[in-house]
């Protein structure tokens, strides 16, 4: 596609306003999203950047009832929260918004109003779960219940959380409702649903003939859909929190998340520009969305259609999201609080917006899902940082001040040596800039971190310190190169950090630099004055790492124990009294125990019982030796029906309990008490 266009509009995937931003949601879509934004407006390009946070949706109105505040209360926290850490992690969009502004509940509404005006939607009634007791309708997320693939009793009826099986409610064994605990009925309700079957041929043209250049991931997730048939998608759901659906007869209904958050990237241009028109309704603008995996049949099936319906827009020319990242080996949660939050990592780590931003970026999960560990951003900062990027940096100028008291010395006459180093990096520009295009921003920042390979290089091969004294002429040159591949290095690295770049050009008191400014070697001319050299990274050391892993440690714990009282069994159906007083439970005396040959799980014990002395089997191997057995006293129920276990007539059962971990342990009299006395 070598379509050439006149400007460009960036969307990021609108965050849900029901928590934090993690490092996930950085690497997946806003990191990538700011490189290439950074990149363009460097080249000179009109080009705006549009977000906002997703404030409607069932996820919010279950956070807000768990705390008993209402959801308007929920996004009001989170927006504010989510923006600030973008913000403070140099995220440049042009504008952050959010989806229960004025400008965008009359946006959606508009559009849905001209989509069921023009016929666009079919009206179906269905049966959906209604919670009798609260007076509502309810959303998937809302009826819990059992996983029927896993047994987990916490499963809700879109997902189970424990398995990752995708639900439907009716799958559920036991469904009761999330808000009032009791056993919702069905009941008829009417909902306006896009028939995406219809949009069927002009997505497969659009996207399997008219995109294939886009990534292999998005390509094929699409090619699946498509291939599997579109079926006519519901926008409207049974709410109270969310934009009405704007139709005589449809109280109490509102537009389906996924149908006005999109719409949210059209209100967000409204609010940056009365010009908004020409970013969304011309042919010569480009637009990208970059989202998470998760989102693509969203963005690259059900929006577009939208928007074909709609008529009159254009539609994205690429779509670049990206897999997942993990954290320390486990998938990030926010329910779970598995995850680095970005506005505690700006708290715990001033100043080094760059270092999260630099690891991220070099371990984005572009082609694969990746992982995030504490250590591997330890060793990045310390030895490529630190080592490569901010020693070359600072040699440069430490040894400029040292020789030149911080004047540019002129360039002399070039050695082959020299010839060479300057063609290696006017090679950077192409490299970086293509890979930037094709939104590779792993191999770019290679690109970007070889300038300062190639300069560290250099200084080490030509030792100007050694030659200081007996040629100063030639230190001179070395000088200058080194200057401007610092210079040039500002300008590589500033679409991936821009806090860095923009030290480095106040070091230099040089610049505003361009993107075409890159490969050129007069950028600073000799006799120019430089400022002081500071460090522009520091090592990071053990004691700080162990701090993030202890946090992680904890949350880990604080999860199991939470884990560990949820999955404690409802209580049993009643006994009466005269039922319980049939057991006869007895005090014995274990004598001896062995191992039944060929189980692992089973023990023969010999009990003594008071009433005689009998064999029983019992399922507790894993968990006591016989060693461990042999005298303990025990309780058993002795008038449990006799069985026979591996050939062996087993006469009773001991009493244990059993943890939710499914650990095992004897439940035995406080203290030595006579066989055969009787519990009860
Ligand atoms: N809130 C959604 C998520 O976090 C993304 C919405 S993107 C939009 O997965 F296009 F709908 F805005
Ligand atoms: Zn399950």
């Amino acid at each position: 596609m070598s379509k050439s266009f006149k400007r460009y509009l960036i969307t990021s995937a609108l965050p849900y306003a029901n928590g934090p931003v993690h490092i996930g949601h950085l690497a997946g879509v806003y990191i990538p999203s700011d490189i290439y934004t950074r990149y363009l407006r460097m080249r000179g390009y009109d080009v705006i950047s549009v977000c906002g946070s997703d404030e409607h949706g069932v996820p919010i109105t279950l956070k807000a009832r768990k705390e008993g505040v209402t959801p308007q209360q929920i996004v009001d926290r989170y927006h504010e929260i989510i923006k600030k850490s973008f913000e403070g992690l140099g995220i440049a969009f042009d504008i952050y918004s959010r989806t229960s502004s004025a400008t965008h509940s009359k946006t959606a509404s508009d559009f849905f109003r001209k989509l069921y005006d023009e016929g666009k939607f079919i009206e179906k009634t269905s049966e959906q779960y209604y919670d009798e007791q609260a007076q509502t309708f309810l959303a998937d997320r809302y009826i819990v219940g059992t996983c029927p693939k896993c047994g987990n009793e916490g499963a809700y009826g879109d997902q189970c959380e424990k398995c990752g099986s995708t639900l439907s409610p009716d799958e559920l064994i036991n469904p009761h409702s999330a808000v009032s605990g009791s056993v919702p009925v069905k009941r008829a309700t009417k909902h306006w649903y896009l028939p995406l079957d219809q949009y069927e041929e002009f997505l497969r043209e659009w996207i399997l003939e008219g995109h294939k250049e886009w990534k292999s991931n998005v390509y094929g997730q699409c090619k699946s859909w498509l291939d599997g048939g579109l079926q006519p998608r519901a926008v409207s759901r049974d709410l109270d929190w969310g934009i009405p659906v704007p139709v005589k007869g449809a109280e109490g209904k509102v537009l389906y998340v996924w149908f006005d958050a999109p719409i949210g990237y059209i209100s967000a241009t409204k609010d940056l520009t009365p010009d908004w028109e020409k970013y969304w309704k011309s042919e010569d603008t480009k637009m990208v969305h970059f989202i998470g995996k998760d989102n693509i049949v969203f963005h690259c099936i059900v929006f577009p259609a939208m928007l074909k319906a709609h008529g009159g827009y254009i539609l994205p020319e690429n779509v670049p999201a990206n897999e997942f990242l993990n954290l320390e080996g486990d998938k990030i949660s926010t329910s779970r609080n598995w995850a680095v939050w970005l506005h505690e990592y700006l708290e715990d780590f001033p100043g080094k917006q760059d270092v999260l931003r630099y690891v991220l970026c070099a371990n984005a999960p572009e082609t694969k899902d990746n992982d995030f560990t504490w250590k591997d951003f330890q060793a990045r900062n310390n030895n490529e940082l630190v080592a490569i990027l901010g020693n070359f940096v600072n040699r440069a100028l430490v040894l400029t001040h040292k020789y030149f008291d911080g004047v540019i010395p002129a360039c002399g006459e070039l050695t082959d040596y020299d010839r060479q180093t300057l063609s290696e990096l006017a090679g950077t520009k192409e490299a970086l800039s293509s890979n930037i295009e094709n939104y590779r921003f792993r191999e770019a920042l290679k690109e970007a971190m070889n300038v300062a390979r190639i300069g560290n290089k250099y200084l080490a091969d030509t030792e100007p310190w050694k030659l200081i004294k007996s040629d100063p002429e030639r230190v001179k040159t070395i000088l200058n190169i080194a200057l401007q591949i610092t210079a040039n290095l500002s300008v590589a690295i500033e679409p991936f950090m821009p806090f860095t770049a923009a030290k480095i050009v106040k070091m230099l008191q040089a610049g505003p630099f361009k993107w075409d400014d890159l490969g050129r070697t007069d950028l600073i001319p000799a006799g120019h004055q430089i400022g002081e050299a500071t460090l522009l990274f520091e090592k990071i050391e053990d004691d700080v790492i162990q701090r993030q892993l202890d946090k992680l440690e904890a949350t880990k714990q604080a999860n199991a124990a939470a884990n560990t009282s949820q999955n404690i069994e409802n209580q049993k159906e009643s006994v009466s009294f005269d039922d319980f007083q049939k057991m006869d439970i007895r005090v014995s005396k274990i004598l001896a125990a062995e191992k039944v040959a060929k189980t692992k799980k089973l023990l023969k014990l010999t009990v003594d019982t008071g009433i005689d002395t009998r064999e029983i089997v019992s399922g507790i191997a894993e968990h006591y030796t016989p060693e461990e057995l042999v005298g303990k006293e025990v309780l058993v129920l002795v008038n449990l029906e006799p069985r026979e276990l591996k050939g062996i007539l087993s006469r009773g059962m001991i009493l244990m309990a059993e943890d939710p971990t499914g650990k095992l342990r004897l439940l035995r009299p406080e203290e030595a008490m006579t066989p055969g006395s009787i519990v009860g």
